[in-house]
């Protein structure tokens, strides 16, 4: 299987709850291995753009409030499968839903603030990636 790369983030609710160093080192625990990282916050212009694509749904207005509101870790890993191995390690987006030992069971609080983003796809992946760093911060 081919090694290739995924985008996360560590969001808000994950941060302001003390949550970084457990939830990296559960992430490296389970095989990736970080490619590049920075604790920033987003804008609510950086929140609308990332989050386009949920643009007409009703919880869109309180995502970009909440994913403003404090700093986030944003990430870039690498793996076997990065990004469906990392989904299956975040969980289901509800961690009502997700599975014992995923990070969203484990840190999550609600579906909306839900801890960790994966991306979707490889190619959301890199742009993802793109959006939050240049190519000289990706090793
Ligand atoms: P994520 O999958 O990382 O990116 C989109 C986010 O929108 C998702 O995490 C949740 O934080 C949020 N989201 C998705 N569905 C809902 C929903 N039904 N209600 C509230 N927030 C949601």
């Amino acid at each position: 299987m081919a090694t290739n790369r995924t985008f996360t983030m560590l969001k808000p609710d994950a941060v302001e709850k003390g949550y970084i160093g457990a939830i990296l080192e559960k992430i490296s625990a389970s095989g990736f291995r970080i490619v590049a990282m920075k604790l920033t916050q987003m804008t609510t212009a950086d929140a609308q753009s990332f989050y386009a694509i949920h643009s007409e749904r009703p919880f869109f207005a309180d995502l970009v409030e909440y994913m403003t509101r404090g700093p986030i870790v944003a990430a870039v890993l690498e793996k076997e499968n990065a990004v469906d191995d990392f989904r299956t390690l975040i969980g289901a987006t509800n961690p009502a839903d997700a599975a014992e030992g995923t990070i969203r069971k484990m840190y999550a609080e609600s579906i909306s603030a839900n801890a960790v983003h994966g991306s979707d796809s490889d190619d959301n992946a890199a742009i993802e990636a793109a959006f939050h760093f240049s190519g000289r911060e990706q090793f």
